[in-house]
């Protein structure tokens, strides 16, 4: 396995590939991560993960310092995973004069986390776009555990023409349910415990909209309420429609229920597909 923290040497390097399938991390990774990794392996020649903690997706009160780096680790696990290449820019490598050329999403980057994020999907859209530019992938994944992420980005590729094909992976979770993340570092031993609980939540808004609730912000409410009970500050529970996350209009049947409280100081996020 290679890593390599210039553009110009990626770019010289990836010249005799085939076909390369793309990975973009902010690292710290997880079975999460490498399932990625996994999904594009066989369909390409070489598999390039990128670690770079972006700096442009972080608010001013949020944890980009304390955002837990471990490149050591991360480069293990993708030897591990027949990753071929780590490509792993330094910050003055991808932002080497400031960049006030942005990625400016349409209302979808308001909405959900985006309306408690301010920012955040332009930073992550415009840190992709220089990625996909620097790596130029044929074939790049993406975790549907960040579900707006998903939607934004694939809009992306879709209205700039971008020639790559977006693969979007079901969650991978631990054994009791919880979505790995990177941040359920945070949790302390008891928080860790409690956190199943969100995807607890999301699966009796499911069963309740199979079995034919229709009242969609009473079921929003009274799981909010439920979590709070319990100690969680919930920023939204949301019944979205998969397409464009907007409110379901009627005779709409795939849904997504969608997440994101807080437990403690950490913020986790999920979501779960319903389609009726
Ligand atoms: P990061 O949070 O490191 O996630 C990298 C990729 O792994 C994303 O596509 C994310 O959705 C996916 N992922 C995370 N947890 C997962 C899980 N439990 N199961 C499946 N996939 C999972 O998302 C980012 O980084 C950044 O915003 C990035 C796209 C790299 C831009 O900076």
């Amino acid at each position: 396995m290679e890593i390599i923290y210039s553009v110009a040497e990626l770019r010289m390097r990836l010249k005799q590939e085939q076909s390369v399938g793309f990975v973009p991390t902010m690292g710290n990774l997880h079975a999460g991560h490498i399932e990625l990794t996994r999904q594009v392996r066989e369909r390409v020649s070489c598999v390039v993960l990128s670690i770079f903690v972006n700096r442009l997706q972080f608010g001013p009160n949020e944890d980009f310092d304390k955002y837990p780096r471990t490149f050591l680790d991360d480069c293990d696990r993708c030897r591990e995973a027949g990753v071929d290449i780590v490509f792993a820019p330094d910050e003055k490598e991808m932002y080497p004069v400031p960049q006030d050329y942005l990625v400016e999403p349409p209302e979808i980057q308001h909405i959900l986390d985006g309306a408690v994020r301010p920012g955040h999907f332009r930073g992550v859209a415009t840190v992709v776009l220089k990625l996909f530019n620097m790596v130029q992938p044929h074939v790049a994944l993406f975790g549907k555990k960040d579900y707006q992420q998903c939607r934004v980005l694939s809009n992306m590729v879709r209205q700039f023409n971008l020639p790559v094909e977006m693969i979007l992976a079901e969650t991978v979770r631990a054994a009791d349910g919880l979505a790995l993340s990177s941040r359920n570092g945070y949790l302390t031993a008891a928080e860790r415990s409690e956190a199943p609980q969100l995807f607890a939540a999301l699966n009796r808004v499911k069963s309740a909209l199979l079995a034919g609730e229709s009242d969609l912000a009473a079921i929003e409410r009274r799981t909010v309420n439920e979590l709070s009970s319990r100690g969680w500050r919930p920023d939204y529970i949301s019944i979205r429609r998969q397409s464009d996350l907007l409110a379901p209009q009627h005779g709409d049947r795939d849904l997504v229920v969608l997440a994101a409280a807080r437990l403690g100081t950490t913020r986790l996020i999920d979501n779960l597909e319903v389609s009726l």
